[in-house]
């Protein structure tokens, strides 16, 4: 049986990706990691009716609190391995290049990059325990999709604004292509992927994407990846977004 790691799965896309994954093919083990279990009531709702999802206690920000994360993770795990990790954790503030602060810029920088960083460090002996073909995808038995944004790209920055996020997740794109290429050898695919703009608390009500599109298209470019996708970013119509 496959095992799902997903952070940030209180609400938004972190919530939506828990809901798909858990009526996967094979009802895989979904571990919805979020920060407060108990505010999280849309997240308690759905996991109260699905079996093969359990939620886990995690501050993506609190660096120390990784190893009782990952030995929680392995205890409730059926063969130990991890086959998805979903680096989905995230904030964006509106800030620009008059408006930034020191804070906005580390805690920023903190939750978007470092944290996709050291969690895929920390959950490495599970990724790499990871059961052959446990998943339908054509790149290895696990991957590690980390949800970047278009907003990242140097070269289609146009606008400027949203100063510490795009920096952010300009730095997440190049822990993605160093991770993919470390990680080669591993037999652990790594990838990048832009959810779109999305009606979320992050997205807004003007956003034209719903939650539930967005993540079935995510899945769908995923599940579709082959080596051309390895340490890249894609939309989540799958077109390849120069860094
Ligand atoms: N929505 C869009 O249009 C859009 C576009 C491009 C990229 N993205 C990316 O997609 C991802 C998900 O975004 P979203 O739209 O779903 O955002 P969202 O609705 O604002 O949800 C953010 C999620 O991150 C969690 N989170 C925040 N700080 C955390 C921490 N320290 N530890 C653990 N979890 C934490 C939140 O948990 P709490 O409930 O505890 O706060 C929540 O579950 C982000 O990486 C974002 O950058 C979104």
């Amino acid at each position: 049986m496959a095992n799902i790691v997903v952070t940030g799965a209180s609400r938004g896309l972190g919530l939506e990706f828990v809901k798909q994954l858990a009526k996967f093919s094979k009802s895989p083990q979904v571990f919805a990691l979020c920060r407060d279990p108990q505010g999280a009531e849309k997240l308690q709702s759905f996991a109260s009716g699905c079996q093969n999802v359990t939620i886990i206690k995690a501050d993506m920000t609190d660096f120390d609190g990784y190893k009782e994360i990952v030995s929680n993770i392995q205890q409730h795990s059926n063969s130990g391995g991890i086959n998805l990790l979903i680096n989905n954790a995230g904030m964006m503030l509106k800030d620009t290049l008059t408006s930034v602060k020191h804070k906005s810029l580390i805690d920023t920088f903190e939750l978007n990059t470092v944290a996709p960083l050291l969690f895929t460090k920390a959950l490495l002996p599970l990724l790499k325990k990871a059961d052959e073909n446990a998943l339908p995808l054509k790149v290895g038995k696990s991957v590690v999709l980390n949800i970047s944004a278009h907003l990242g790209s140097v070269e289609e920055n146009t606008n400027g604004g949203y100063l510490s996020y795009r920096l952010s997740k300009t730095a997440l794109n190049m822990v993605t292509k160093s991770a993919a290429m470390e990680l080669k050898a591993s037999n652990i695919f790594v990838m990048a992927l832009h959810p779109g703009w999305v009606k979320t608390d992050m997205g807004g009500e003007s956003a034209p994407l719903t939650a539930e599109a967005s993540v079935n298209n995510m899945l769908t470019v995923l599940s579709k990846a082959d080596e051309s996708h390895r340490g890249c970013l894609f939309t989540n119509k799958g077109r390849r977004i120069p860094w």
